[in-house]
């Protein structure tokens, strides 16, 4: 699961170097990435498109650190923003606007102005409300807006449990059946030109047939919209291919692909423009979390492994009780125990890991694994702890890509009333 990751003499390495010098380095609780092993999972998609035409926008929400960005925008890619904030994350990074797509429920009129302003290539519209203000919007800017409609592939639940934003009763995306009428809408409205469809039917999946399920509905909702009299220029399929966090088996993302598309070409969709938004599976197993073990506590029925990295840092494991591998950056002497790896944050939700076999003593470094998406963007700063360092390692160089966060950062934007 870790291409890029791997042991030289008991010690944890990373492309060409060791974790251990970064950590010493930079200090911890600490990201590094790997440059290569991002570039890979890129080119794994590169390939499954190979002779198509296709954009691949990667979802920065993922992980929006700049240089990451930089990466892909470098590599040829477009992006997935969700917010206003990514679009000038996206800017900054040197992002070709006409290869960005703002998807997302609730985008505001302020930031539906801005990405006009700078020439977006495609709003991906969630509700027909939206399709109503984005057009008043466009309009009093006198340009239209290119608009895709996010349906709702409303994927069977029973067959696949693990998927939820597929699924009719949540928010995301317009209804399978109301498709139809929000694009003969959308035709109408005067600031609006359609350009479109797409659906994204949930997060870390690690089984094709989801997607040919919601692939086979969305090219019925395409020929439905079609004999309508609405020609869709691209069809975007979304993100959601999961990783391997711990023994699970996602397919490749070439391999998924060669199988969607012998579907797109056997229902004569082959010569389509296509569009994904993945995001995870482009930097999650390329980066680790470099954490030190400050106490071991041992206890009547549980020992707890205090460590320097919290709920703050990686949120995954309190948020959604994800699993992430921990293990060691040196070899490691004496007997293992069974801790729970736990924050310095004050409440009972912060651990890493539970119930994990651990040979280590106060000083060690461990690594957390598959902490490249999800992890720093959704860092926090709760227990006024400063967000973490990260690292950009492209063979034997590190790049420090990112400052460890102060109190002073923190406070910078507050005012004293007296
Ligand atoms: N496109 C849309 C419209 C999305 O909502 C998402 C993710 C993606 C693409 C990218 O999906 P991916 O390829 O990364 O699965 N924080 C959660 C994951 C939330 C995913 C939200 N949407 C986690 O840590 O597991």
């Amino acid at each position: 699961g870790h291409p890029y990751v791997h042991r030289q003499d008991g010690e944890l390495w990373i492309e060409q170097l060791p974790l251990a010098a970064l950590a010493r380095q930079h200090g911890t609780p600490l990201f590094v990435y790997s440059k290569a092993a991002m570039l890979a999972a890129l080119a794994a998609y590169q390939r499954g498109f190979a002779g198509r035409q296709a954009t691949i926008c990667y979802a920065m929400k993922a992980n929006s650190s700049l240089a990451v960005l930089q990466l892909f925008a470098r590599a040829g890619c477009g992006f997935d923003i969700v917010s206003g904030g990514e679009l000038e994350r996206v800017l900054a990074a040197g992002a070709l606007p006409s290869k960005v797509i703002f998807s997302g429920v609730g985008k505001t009129r302020a930031e539906m102005r801005r990405a006009l302003e700078v020439g977006i290539g495609c709003f991906n519209v969630e509700s027909e409300a939206e399709l109503e203000e984005l057009s008043r919007v466009a309009s009093a800017a006198g340009v239209a807006a290119s608009v895709s409609i996010r349906v709702n592939p409303n994927v069977d639940a029973r067959t696949h449990p693990y998927i939820s934003t597929g699924l009719k009763d949540n928010k995301f995306g317009v209804a399978h059946e109301r498709t139809l009428h929000a694009y003969r809408r959308a035709v109408e409205l005067p600031g609006l030109k359609v350009v479109g469809i797409d659906c994204h039917i949930g997060s870390q999946i690690t089984d094709g047939a989801p997607y040919l399920d919601a692939m086979d509905r969305v090219l019925d909702l395409v020929e439905a919209v079609e004999a309508a009299g609405i020609p869709l220029a691209h069809i975007d399929f979304g993100g959601g291919l999961g990783i391997d966090y711990n023994g699970d088996r996602p397919p490749a993302a070439d391999t998924l692909w060669a199988q969607l598309l012998a579907k797109l070409d056997a229902r004569g969709h082959g010569g389509r423009h296509l569009m994904i938004e993945p995001g995870r599976s482009l930097v999650g197993n390329a980066g680790v979390c470099l954490t030190e073990v400050l106490y071991l506590k041992p206890g009547e029925h549980k020992n707890f492994c205090i460590v320097d990295a919290a709920m703050n840092d990686l949120p995954r494991p309190a948020m959604y009780q994800a699993f992430h591998r921990i293990e060691p950056v040196r070899p490691t002497r004496g007997n293992a125990q069974r801790y729970d790896v736990v924050g310095p944050v004050c409440e009972s939700g912060d651990w890493l890991g539970r119930d994990r076999e651990l040979a280590v003593r106060s000083g060690d470094l461990l690594a957390v694994l598959s902490a490249g998406a999800y992890c720093m963007s959704m860092a926090s700063n709760y227990n006024t702890r400063g967000r973490a360092a990260e690292v950009l390692v492209d063979g034997d160089r590190a790049h420090l890509i990112r400052e460890r966060e102060t109190a002073q950062d923190q406070m910078r934007m507050e005012r004293l009333p007296g």
